[in-house]
C-alpha cells in the first residue's frame, strides 16, 4: 500500500463540505472491544486512542496504538504521553504486560510510524521488534528526518511484516501541525475570529466583549488548548489587556503566548504577564527600535524578547513563524485584531479559519481583517468550508486556505 497514494485519495477525514475541519474536543476514551473484524478496525481503534493525544502530547505528534493477536482479540491499547512520558507503542506494550498478555505473534496497529531514533524517550520500533510482535500496520510515515522511514525499515530488517498507509490521511490531519514544522519549517496557523453576523470585531469605541456567546468562547478555548501557542498582536493587548490562556481544561502543559509588539508597547504588568498563569513561557517579537530601559523592564516581568523586524519596522511575520517552528511550535492560534490578522492574511501565512458569527449586527466598527484593497475580485484568499456547526446561538464556519495543506502530499520516502 501506498502512503503517497493515500495521501492524495478522499478520506473520511474529508467532511461533507469539502475541508478536512480540525477537531477540537478529544472524545471520551473508546470502548475497548474484545476483539476487531479487520485491519480498518483495529486502525480506526488506534485513531480513536490517538485523539486522546489531542490537548496532551505537544509538541509530539499525537499516536494511538493497538494490539491485537492472531484470532483479532485485543490485548492492549495506548496513546501518546506528555512530552518526555512513554509513546503509544510503549504505552500500549506495558499495558499487556500489567494484563498478563503475550504480545509474541501479536499484530500492532500504529497510527504513525514508531519513532528509530532516541529522543526524549527510547526508540519504539526497538521496543516492538523485542516484543515480539509479527506484523505492525502502520497509519502515516513520520515525515520527522531524524525517522524518515528508519522506523519501518529496521522493523522490516527484523523480520516483522510491515505495511502502511491505512487511515494515513486521518493520521497526518491530526497532526498537521507536526507534519508543518516537519515539512514546511513553519507551524500550522490557524485563525480564530468571532464579529457579528455583519463582520464587527469590535465596536468604534473599542469595546467587543463579548460579541459572540459563553457557548462559542468555550469552543474557541478548546482550539487554544490544542495548540502549542497562541498569538495575538499590541492592539489587542493595548485595547483589551487580555489573558489569553486556557481555562476550565485539566491540561499537563499550556499553549505559549506570542505578542508581536514592534515597539514593545505591552505594559510589564499586563494581565498575560502575570506569573501566577499556568507554565506557559511569553515571547515577544519585537523590530528592534524599543530602548533597552523598556526590553530590561519586560524581561524582568518574565517575558523572552525577540527581535525580528522587517524593512517597514514592523515584526517580520514569515521570520516570526520560522523562529516558532525552531522552538517545536506545531500549531499555532491567532486571536488577533484586523491589522495583525490582514497582515498575516496578506503574507499568505495563514492555513485555517475558524470564524464564530453571532447572530446579531452592529453597523460600524472594527473588521475581520484589513488587507487590501483588493482591485479585482479574483485576487480575494480562496478558502474551502468544512460543515458549518451552531455552538449556542452562534455560528461556527471553518474554512482552509485553498491549498495550503498540499505539503501533506510531499512523498515521503521514495524506498518504502
Ligand atoms: N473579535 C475578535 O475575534 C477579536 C480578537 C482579537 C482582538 N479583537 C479586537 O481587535 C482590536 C485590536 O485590533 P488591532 O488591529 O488594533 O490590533 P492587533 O491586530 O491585535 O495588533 C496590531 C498591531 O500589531 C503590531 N504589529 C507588529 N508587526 C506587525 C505586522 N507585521 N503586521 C501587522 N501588525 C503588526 C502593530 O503594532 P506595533 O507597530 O506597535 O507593533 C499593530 O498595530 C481590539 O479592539 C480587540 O478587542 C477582536
Amino acid at each position: 500500500m501506498s502512503d503517497k497514494a493515500s495521501a492524495s485519495s478522499p478520506s473520511s477525514a474529508r467532511s461533507t463540505a469539502g475541508a478536512p475541519a480540525s477537531v477540537n474536543q478529544a472524545a471520551p476514551a473508546p470502548d475497548m472491544p474484545s476483539s476487531v473484524d479487520s485491519d480498518t478496525h483495529a486502525m480506526r481503534l488506534a485513531m480513536a486512542w490517538a485523539l486522546q493525544a489531542l490537548w496532551l502530547s505537544n509538541p509530539n505528534p499525537r499516536v494511538g496504538c493497538v494490539l491485537t493477536a492472531a484470532n483479532g482479540s485485543v490485548i492492549a491499547s495506548g496513546f501518546t504521553q506528555a512530552a518526555g512520558g512513554p509513546h503509544a507503542e510503549a504505552m500500549a506494550l506495558r499495558q499487556a504486560t500489567e494484563r498478563g498478555l503475550s504480545t509474541v505473534g501479536a499484530t500492532a496497529f500504529v497510527t504513525l510510524e514508531p519513532c528509530s531514533h532516541v529522543g526524549r524517550t527510547p526508540p519504539c520500533c526497538d521496543a516492538l521488534i523485542e516484543s515480539g510482535i509479527k506484523r505492525v500496520v502502520i497509519g502515516a510515515l513520520d515525515p520527522n528526518p531524524q525517522v524518515a522511514g528508519q522506523g519501518l525499515a529496521r522493523m522490516r530488517n527484523a523480520g516483522i511484516e510491515v505495511s502502511h498507509g491505512l487511515l494515513a490521511n486521518e493520521s497526518r490531519w491530526l497532526n498537521v501541525g507536526f507534519f508543518s514544522r516537519m515539512l514546511r519549517q513553519r507551524p500550522w496557523v490557524r485563525l480564530k475570529m468571532a464579529a457579528s453576523s455583519d463582520g464587527v470585531t469590535a465596536l468604534p469605541n473599542g469595546n467587543s466583549q463579548w460579541i459572540t456567546s459563553e457557548q462559542a468562547r468555550a469552543d474557541g478555548l478548546a482550539f487554544r488548548a490544542r495548540s502549542c501557542a497562541v498569538l495575538t498582536g499590541a492592539g489587542t493587548v493595548l485595547a483589551d489587556n487580555p489573558r489569553l490562556n486556557v481555562r476550565g481544561f485539566s491540561l499537563q502543559r499550556h499553549p505559549h503566548l506570542v505578542v508581536v509588539d514592534s515597539r514593545l508597547q505591552t505594559p510589564p504588568d499586563a494581565k498575560l504577564m502575570n506569573p501566577t498563569q499556568p507554565v506557559r513561557d511569553v515571547w515577544l517579537y519585537h523590530s528592534g527600535i524599543a530602548g533597552l530601559e523598556v526590553q530590561a523592564g519586560l524581561s524582568e516581568a518574565g517575558a523572552q524578547l525577540r527581535a525580528m523586524g522587517n524593512a517597514a519596522g514592523k515584526v517580520d511575520l514569515a521570520a516570526l513563524f520560522a523562529d516558532l517552528a525552531q522552538r517545536e511550535v506545531n500549531e499555532v492560534h491567532v486571536e488577533a485584531g484586523s491589522a495583525l490578522n490582514g497582515s498575516l492574511l496578506r503574507e499568505g501565512l495563514v492555513d485555517e479559519v475558524v470564524l464564530y458569527f453571532a447572530p446579531t449586527l452592529l453597523g460600524q466598527g472594527l473588521g475581520l481583517s484589513s488587507f487590501g484593497p483588493l482591485t479585482e475580485l479574483v485576487q480575494g484568499i480562496d478558502m474551502d468550508f468544512a460543515a458549518p456547526s451552531l455552538i449556542g446561538p452562534d455560528v461556527r464556519l471553518q474554512a482552509l486556505v485553498r491549498g495550503a495543506d498540499s505539503f501533506l502530499n510531499t512523498p515521503l520516502y521514495t524506498h518504502t
